[in-house]
């Protein structure tokens, strides 16, 4: 395992013409003689794709499309996925953004893995234990290979007839499952529909439904416990999180979920769909749904810890500029998070850089206490992408339990390349 810092720049390339098939063996945490359930091959390219409705542009594809294949399981199955490297120069890896896998299927380069050069090979097998709405991503030098297309939806277990839509931004081009414009799904009238919406981009994106009532049933992966039914509100979707909706399409009409505002929208169903603006009023996943027990006691925590991000000036691989810091430090002088398994955790997060920041912990789901000292309400909100804004403080807690070092960075990749990144480090 090659130790350092990975994302920050991108993380070594690994020497040797080693296949994935040699290197990844030692590290499965599934038996290596275990056959796989789902099995996917995925090979990544530098070259040039079109982006329906909005003509082509060069970047980089996995099997040639951006978005990559969805990739689907059942709750239990083994997945694996071979990731091949055609022609992407700067090595790439895949990162399962939200599920909690073993550290040595977690895919960061200089971290958990090297990256996979031109011509290499990547085995990674995991199994998929968390139900819910996930995706993938390379995680070298990610600020620019996932804004230029390698990532792709990730679900487990969805049902029949969901719809699954990634949003991602190419060169200012919103898109949804790679298309610009409206992009239609069939329905039929009186249906009840659930939408997995992954927001794939560097900022925060607002959704909101057009033509009909919805619930949000899922936050990150993790069911609402008693969804409210929501009217004239949006509901805001983290960069890097997701958000699933249910709504019943009516019957003669369409319903149309607005994206953030621009022309790229889904439409679901038959007929016309209205198109509104975006509502003044949005759901407060503070207090949505019915509170439940966490399954732990955040009140006796093992580990306290406080996450400071501000902003100074100073030099960052060598250019003056005003850049990230964590509790005062500049990357890589920044603290590690250090635990031990089973330790339960309380964090606060304080937010003081003139910036949103969408802060991403791998291998772990945490669940907000509270956001400016007041409680959280509703049920359980668990997250592993959470939008922190500028001034906000937020109290969130986790139980340990998934050994390994984790990288816990802003899901703005341009802030992560900019040092806004640690790690959780387990002893
Ligand atoms: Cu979605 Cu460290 O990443
Ligand atoms: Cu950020």
């Amino acid at each position: 395992m090659a130790m350092g810092y990975a994302d920050y720049g991108g993380g070594p390339v690994s020497e040797g013409m080693h296949s994935g098939h040699d290197r990844g063996i030692d590290s499965f945490n599934v038996p290596a003689d275990r056959p796989a359930d789902v099995v996917v091959d995925l090979v990544a390219r530098k070259e040039r794709f079109d982006i329906p409705g909005r003509g082509s542009m060069d970047g980089y594809t996995l099997n040639h499309t951006s978005p990559g294949p969805q990739i689907t399981a059942r709750q239990g199955e083994l997945v694996q996925v071979t990731l091949h490297n055609e022609s992407v120069p700067d090595g790439i890896t895949l990162h399962w953004h939200g599920v909690d896998v073993p550290a040595a299927q977690d895919g960061v380069a200089g971290v958990t893995q090297d990256a996979v050069r031109v011509g290499q090979s990547y085995v990674y097998r995991f199994v998929a234990e968390d139900v819910g709405t996930y995706w993938y991503h390379s995680h070298q030098v990610s600020h620019e290979q996932v804004k230029k297309g390698l990532y792709g939806p990730l679900v487990i277990s969805p049902g029949a007839g969901d719809v699954v839509a990634a949003v991602h931004t190419y060169d200012k081009v919103r898109t949804v499952n790679g298309r610009y414009g409206e992009h239609r799904v069939d329905a039929a009238g009186g249906s009840s529909v659930r939408v997995r919406l992954i927001n794939t981009d560097n900022g925060p994106m607002a959704t909101w439904v057009d033509g009909a009532a919805y619930q949000v049933v899922a936050v990150d992966g993790t069911e609402v416990n008693q969804p409210a039914v929501v009217e004239g509100k949006s509901v805001l979707v983290t960069a890097g999180g997701r958000i699933d909706l249910r709504l019943t399409v009516p019957s003669g009409s369409a319903v149309r979920l607005g994206l953030g505002g621009g022309p790229t929208t889904l439409v679901i169903g038959a007929g016309d769909a209205p198109a509104g603006a975006e509502p003044g009023n949005r759901v407060d996943l503070l207090s949505y749904g019915v509170s439940r027990p966490l399954g732990f006691d955040p009140g006796a925590a093992d580990r306290r810890f406080e996450y400071r991000i501000g902003r100074r000036p100073g030099f960052f691989n060598g250019r003056p500029g005003l850049w990230w810091t964590i509790n005062g430090h500049q990357f890589p002088n920044v603290p590690m998070f250090v635990v031990s398994d089973g330790d339960t955790v309380r964090t606060t997060i304080r937010n003081s850089s003139g910036q949103v920041h969408p802060m991403h912990l791998h291998g772990h789901h945490v669940v907000v206490l509270s956001r400016n000292g007041t409680a959280a309400t509703g049920s359980p909100w668990w997250v592993d992408s959470l939008n922190v804004e500028d001034g906000e403080t937020y109290e969130i807690a986790f139980v340990a339990d998934n050994p390994g070092v984790w990288m816990d960075h802003c899901h703005n990749l341009t802030h992560a390349a900019e040092g806004l990144v640690t790690h959780l480090m387990y002893t």
